[in-house]
């Protein structure tokens, strides 16, 4: 049986040329920043983002981890959203091991109320006494695009915004830019252009840029150079991990312009799961990420999920009654299809069944 799998953009293989670039990397000892390789990775990425330096790390977490605590001092405070990877999904570090108290607001959609959030957080006057009680309030983090949220873009005006909100209160900005390109092509802007508001942002290699690990964060030399600390206090200090870098170097030259297949593919998927009577919108698909709902006619979640499995389509287990359902390299229009088809079958054999019970 073929197996059609949905289950995230991190399952991507390093295709024959990724693995000869990685076997032909030039290295060194990146602890003596020796590894010219590595040292590559990092100044495309800086240049490509706009940002004064950057910084090869293993993934995306320990990014998220040591950028924020490179500006951040334990028994600060940061606002998060409520449903971001770095608030739910990455082990708790920043209060474990940053010292720093998460506040996590929502973010339907991916997006911030501004008002809200103006409304929550008023900017102190001048003359205002600090709070001998409460964790200084230092930092917004915000993701972008929004895993949690389906993949949702925020723009360059949103992220301008942001960024007053972030002045006004002398706050550091962060973006866990994870899929950061998957947002630059959808929006059709420069990945500089979206990121130039923000004082540090990460993004990953091994999501929909198929290289098989890391990750980068870009910010001033200043801050980069107090992550470097912050990573090595992690043990993500490298030698040798040129050859990473160098599968992360053709990711960067291949594979950004292609996401857009992966976008196109969403919104046929997604266009094909609501045909076949699963509950989401069309216009909601912004990037790589279908997130659909199964009615209550259809039965429970968990065991439409294994149904799914049975016929050869998977998806990781839904929260609720929702699925994920993520495209990447590796997922081809034909492999959407042949999704479609069975899953709309699948529909009409639980409809049929759940009508005679
Ligand atoms: C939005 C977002 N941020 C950060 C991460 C963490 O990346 P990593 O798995 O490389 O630690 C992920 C992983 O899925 C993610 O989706």
């Amino acid at each position: 049986m073929e197996v059609l799998d949905f289950r995230s953009d991190t399952l991507t293989k390093p295709t024959k040329q990724m693995r000869e670039r990685m076997a032909d990397a030039s290295v060194g000892d990146d602890f003596y920043g020796e590894d010219p390789t590595i040292r590559m990775l990092e100044e495309r990425a800086a240049l490509l983002l706009g940002k004064e330096s950057a910084l090869f790390v293993l993934s995306g977490t320990m990014a998220n981890l040591v950028a924020i605590r490179a500006q951040v001092a334990p028994g600060s405070a940061a606002i998060v959203s409520a449903s971001s990877h770095l608030h739910l999904n990455e082990t708790g570090h920043l209060a474990s091991i940053g010292g720093i108290t998460s506040h996590p607001q929502p973010t339907p959609g991916g997006h911030f109320d501004l008002k809200a959030l103006a409304k929550a957080y008023p900017v102190q006057k001048s003359n205002a006494k600090p709070s001998v009680l409460a964790p200084k309030l230092k930092a917004i983090c915000i993701e972008n695009t929004h895993n949690g949220e389906g993949g949702r873009c925020l723009g360059v005006h949103e992220m301008r915004l942001l960024a007053d909100f972030a002045n006004n209160r002398d706050l550091v900005f962060h973006m866990d830019g994870a899929r950061l390109f998957n947002a630059a092509v959808a929006l059709n802007c420069s990945p500089s252009d979206l990121v130039s508001p923000v004082d540090s942002v990460s993004f990953c290699l091994s999501k929909g840029l198929a290289a098989p690990g890391g990750a980068v964060l870009a910010a001033s030399e200043d801050v980069i150079n107090e992550a470097r600390h912050w990573r090595q206090m992690v043990g993500g200090g490298m030698r040798q991990a040129g050859i990473l870098a160098a599968a992360g170097l053709m990711a960067l030259e291949n594979n950004i312009e292609r996401l857009s297949e992966d976008h196109d593919n969403a919104k046929l998927l997604a266009v094909g799961l609501r045909e076949a009577g699963l509950n989401l919108t069309v216009d909601d698909v912004e990037t790589n990420i279908v997130m659909a709902y199964l009615p209550e006619s259809l039965g429970e979640p968990d065991t439409f999920h294994s149904l799914m499995r049975d016929i050869g389509v998977l998806t990781l287990p839904p929260k609720g009654n929702r699925f994920r359902f993520v495209t990447h390299r590796d997922v081809t229009r034909v492999h959407v299809e042949k999704a479609i088809q069975h899953l709309a079958r699948l529909v009409s054999q639980v409809t049929e069944e759940m009508t005679h019970v």
